[in-house]
């Protein structure tokens, strides 16, 4: 369903379980050396999804290891992110002379626990949020805004290589046309010579799970 939410020019693969067989490269087990049972399955699918969609881009098998901050190191030329959650994992890449930045998550269509949304949301979000909820329920808009914001993040850090804090981005949902826009409170880097100065995503709700999705095209429009 991820393809869904993704340009043609981004391959992408997802599991709604954990495949068997999957080999890792020394490089990525002792990535796992101490990791729990949780951590090796969710490592290893999204590993398996990561070289489908490379192979679709022609891109032989690579270790994909955690590197600053724990972004994936993609080989050279390639953007690319990863996701998992419960029963579902993902990747998603694309050519950087194509996508500058990916920013891919999944959550469970399930409310945020208590107290999380006042610590990941500005004010103008919440008051979005109550728009949401009485127009449309049957969605978990709070857990949708923490899915697009970590997306966010996740396309934010491997062009700007610094943290961003969930009060440093304004996200509007839209819930017909099924995007987003992330508007960033703090500068961002430039991408060629056109500054980031925000984020559009498309979001899916499905299968019991949310998903969003961020795609930065190399030429952005000033
Ligand atoms: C890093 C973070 C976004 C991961 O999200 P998550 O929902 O916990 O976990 P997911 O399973 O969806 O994603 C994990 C994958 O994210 C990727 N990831 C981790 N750190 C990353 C980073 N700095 N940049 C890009 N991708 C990163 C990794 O590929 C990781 O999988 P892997 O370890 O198997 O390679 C989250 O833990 C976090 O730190 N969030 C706080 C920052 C934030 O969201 N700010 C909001 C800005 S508006």
């Amino acid at each position: 369903m991820l393809e869904k939410i993704l340009p043609a020019e981004v391959a992408c693969a997802e599991v709604f379980g954990d495949p068997l067989g999957v080999v890792l490269f020394p490089e990525e087990e002792a990535v796992l050396a101490r990791a729990v049972d949780k951590r090796r399955r969710e490592f290893t699918a999204a590993r398996h999804c990561a070289r489908r969609a490379l192979a679709d881009l022609g891109v032989p098998p690579v270790p994909i290891v955690p590197g600053e901050r724990g972004a994936p190191q993609w080989p050279a030329g390639i953007a690319g992110s990863i996701t998992h959650c419960a029963g579902y994992r993902a990747a998603a890449v694309a050519r950087t002379r194509d996508v500058v930045t990916i920013g891919l998550d999944a959550e469970p269509d399930e409310p945020l626990p208590d107290g999380v949304l006042t610590v990941i949301s500005l004010p103008a979000e919440r008051d979005r949020q109550d728009a949401l909820v009485a127009a449309r329920p049957g969605t978990c808009w709070d857990r949708l805004l923490f899915c697009a914001k970590e997306s966010v993040y996740k396309a934010w850090f491997p062009v700007a290589r610094r943290w961003l804090g969930f009060e440093e981005a304004d996200i509007t949902i839209d819930p017909v046309r099924g995007t987003f826009e992330a508007r960033l409170l703090v500068p961002g880097p430039a991408i060629g010579d056109v500054p980031l100065t925000g984020f559009t995503g498309r979001w899916l709700a499905a299968d019991g799970l949310l998903l969003a999705a961020i795609t930065v095209p190399s030429q952005l429009k000033s």
